[in-house]
């Protein structure tokens, strides 16, 4: 036997069903409120802008709320998958490349900062000691990717939690197929896919080029110089790092001081020495780095931000 239709009159329906409606629109709204919230605070503002390129916005699962949110570099794109860099540290160590280095004994210390930064090809291995064994960012010119490349698979298997940050300029980094190292580095990151490795901007190499006049008053290009990777490592490293520990890097007078120790201008190469090296640089009409003035600038942003320069030490009032 069929059961018997409830039977309700027409007048209770209705309000029923708007009842079940405004309960049903609320749930949604508050949801959606959530999700709003949640996508503002975590999908922070690179990838949003991104959409305008290539990446679509991640849905972040809700576990990953706690966690900071890193700082987006936007000059910094990455070669496979064409998102900015993000990175965000507390103390970060800056190496030098210099023989200041040897026999410093500074590698265990170096090692437990949050970063640490190296510079172009800058070895580890052998220099533990010395220089420590991690590396969290290795900042390089274009003219050394060709050192890196001589040892793929320690540089981009081996190191592969690495981040590399490649400047160089635009003839050499272009993506059009004419970029000469650009091309490089897109073979590598097809050979090596777990390889994360940036490029600099067009935009950005110019900002630093910027910066460069704004703190000298030179143009960089007029003056017939280039600027260093230190100084793009420096730049870098300002808006990554709370705190930065320079080792190893000489001031603008250290070659001029009594009784400076002369080293070599690597500490993995013997020969070149560093301060016949500084003044070759700073008085080449064409072509050279500009190492000494770039240190009286680096002097001047250690009273602005939280820098300090040892091995060795420098006064910054
Ligand atoms: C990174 O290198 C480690 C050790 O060499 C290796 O075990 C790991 O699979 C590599 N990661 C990727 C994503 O290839
Ligand atoms: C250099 O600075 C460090 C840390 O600020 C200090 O511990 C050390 O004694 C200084 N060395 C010299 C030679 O002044
Ligand atoms: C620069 O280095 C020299 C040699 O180490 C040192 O005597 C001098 O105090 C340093 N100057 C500054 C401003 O750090």
């Amino acid at each position: 036997m069929p059961e018997p239709c409830p039977v309700t009159p027409i007048h209770e329906v209705f309000s029923q069903v708007r009842r079940k409606s405004i309960v049903a629109v609320s749930f949604i709204a508050a949801f959606l409120f959530l999700i709003i919230v949640r996508l503002t605070n975590e999908v922070n503002f690179p990838l949003i802008l991104n959409c305008f390129g290539q990446t679509s916005v991640r849905w972040i699962p809700f576990s990953y709320t706690q966690r900071r949110t890193l700082r987006t570099h936007y000059g910094y794109i990455n070669v496979k998958t064409q998102e900015p860099l993000q990175l965000d540290c507390d103390l970060c160590a800056i190496v030098s490349n210099s023989g200041q280095m040897a026999a410093q004994k500074v590698g265990i210390e170096i090692d437990q900062s949050s970063c640490i930064w190296r510079m172009n090809n800058a070895p580890t291995k052998g220099y533990e000691e010395d220089v420590g064994k991690r590396t969290t960012i290795r900042v390089v010119s274009h003219t050394s990717v060709p050192l890196l490349l001589k040892y793929p698979e320690y540089f981009f298997r081996e190191a592969n939690s690495t981040i590399y940050v490649i400047w160089g300029p635009f003839r050499n980094m272009r993506k059009d197929g004419n970029g000469i190292v650009y091309n490089m580095l897109k073979k590598t990151v097809d050979s090596y896919p777990s390889a994360k490795i940036y490029v600099t901007t067009e935009k950005r190499m110019s900002y630093c080029d910027a910066v460069f006049k704004e703190e000298t008053g030179k143009d960089r290009v007029q003056s017939g110089s280039y600027l260093s990777t230190g100084w793009f490592t420096l730049i870098l490293a300002m808006d990554a790092c709370y705190g930065i520990h320079v080792y190893g890097m000489i001031n603008d007078t250290y070659c001029k001081s009594e009784g400076f120790r002369k080293v070599p201008y690597h500490y993995y190469e013997p020969g070149r020495d560093e301060c016949d090296e500084y003044f070759l640089h700073e008085n080449a009409p064409y072509g050279g780095h500009r190492f000494i003035t770039e240190k009286k600038v680096f002097a001047k942003w250690a009273k602005k931000h939280t820098i300090i320069f040892t091995h060795p030490n420098w006064t910054v009032s």
